[in-house]
């Protein structure tokens, strides 16, 4: 008898009801007055004194098994029934299983920063027009970057383009004519690049942009010296250098001392001490005119930094392949991040 007992709790251990009628069909044959546990009890009648303990406990430890079992797979069917399910999908996401990807991690902090001194986030479109990419960022006709080389057009009459940088965003915003603004646009940006380690033909960047009265060069150094601060920690130090993009007079691109060797030198500077993080500027009166904004009574500042730099920099990664691969060897590490 001990066998037999033995035998069926083997067999209903792996048992799983794929319907409620087959659970009810798995209690009726265990657990009804005519089934298995009820003949079980009959011949237990039979069993000799010195074995009736053990068989006893055993014969009572299968029957709560089977009633433990048919009770939990119940549980399953009734939730399903009622359309219910344990979820709370009401939940915030931290609570659920995962983790954030790096990049978003980052473009999250980021954002933080400049929410923090009153930029609100925007968004635009990553299919775009030629005028919101090139002609209303004063980026003339026989720009290079216009060039098929870089941009990858979706038709190319009208001029249709995946966006080749955020900027763009500034002038879905300024097109709104609500001011004085004050925007970072995050967002996916695409070039017709080779993918390399340190390039790649989709990646991410954060525009931001304020135009307001009598905004200033030293408003633009003061804001993004008040982000590298923030994010790279206090002491890193800023240098701007001039530089050139159409849709900015002047036009800066800002290094910050070497977060990897703290200026002394190393192959990620480039053993200048120094690495570029963004390029910036004072908007052009002709960009605000494209969007109608008098350049007389207004004037703003411009910036853009690629994320993936960001993030390799803050990160120590080489290679910028990593944050697309989806390896979760690489994705684990910032579970906690
Ligand atoms: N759009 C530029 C790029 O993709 C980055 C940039 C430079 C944005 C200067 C700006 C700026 O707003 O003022 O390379």
């Amino acid at each position: 008898m001990k066998e037999k007992i033995e035998k069926i709790l083997e067999e209903v251990k792996t048992f799983h009801a794929d319907s409620k009628e087959a659970l009810e069909q798995f209690r009726i044959q265990y657990l009804s007055k005519k089934g298995t546990i009820t003949e079980l009890f009959t011949e237990f009648k039979q069993v000799a004194p010195e074995m009736r303990k053990e068989m006893g406990m055993k014969l009572n430890e299968l029957k709560n098994t089977i009633q433990d079992i048919i009770d939990e797979q119940q549980k399953q069917f009734e939730t399903k029934s009622e359309g219910k399910t344990d979820l709370d999908l009401t939940l915030p996401v931290d609570a659920m299983n995962g983790s954030r990807h790096p990049l978003s991690i980052v473009r999250n902090e980021i954002n933080d920063i400049f929410k923090r001194l009153g930029f609100v986030v925007a968004e635009g479109p990553e299919i775009e027009d030629d005028f919101h990419v090139f002609s209303a960022l004063n980026f003339p006709p026989d720009h290079p970057a216009r060039d098929m080389q870089d941009t990858f057009f979706v038709t190319k009459s009208p001029d249709v383009v995946l966006r080749t940088h955020t900027s763009s965003v500034q002038v879905r915003v300024m097109e709104q004519g609500k001011l004085p603004i004050r925007i970072i646009a995050p967002g996916r940006v695409f070039r017709n690049e080779a993918i390399s380690a340190r390039a790649h033909c989709i990646f991410h960047q954060i525009e931001g942009l304020y135009i307001d009265k009598n905004v200033s060069f030293a408003d633009l150094k003061q804001t993004l010296y008040h982000f590298v601060q923030e994010y790279f920690g206090e002491g890193t130090k800023v240098r701007f250098r001039p530089s050139y993009f159409p849709f900015t007079e002047t036009s800066a691109e800002m290094d910050i001392s070497c977060n990897i060797c703290g200026g002394e030198g190393c192959n990620i500077c480039k053993h200048t001490g120094w690495v570029e993080i963004l390029g910036c500027g004072i908007c052009d009166p002709n960009i605000l005119k494209a969007c109608n904004i008098d350049p007389e009574e207004y004037t703003g500042f411009a910036f853009g930094m690629g994320i993936e730099r960001i993030a390799m920099l803050k990160y120590q990664i080489n290679d910028l392949r990593m944050f697309f691969e989806n390896d979760l060897r690489f994705l684990k590490q910032f579970e906690n991040a």
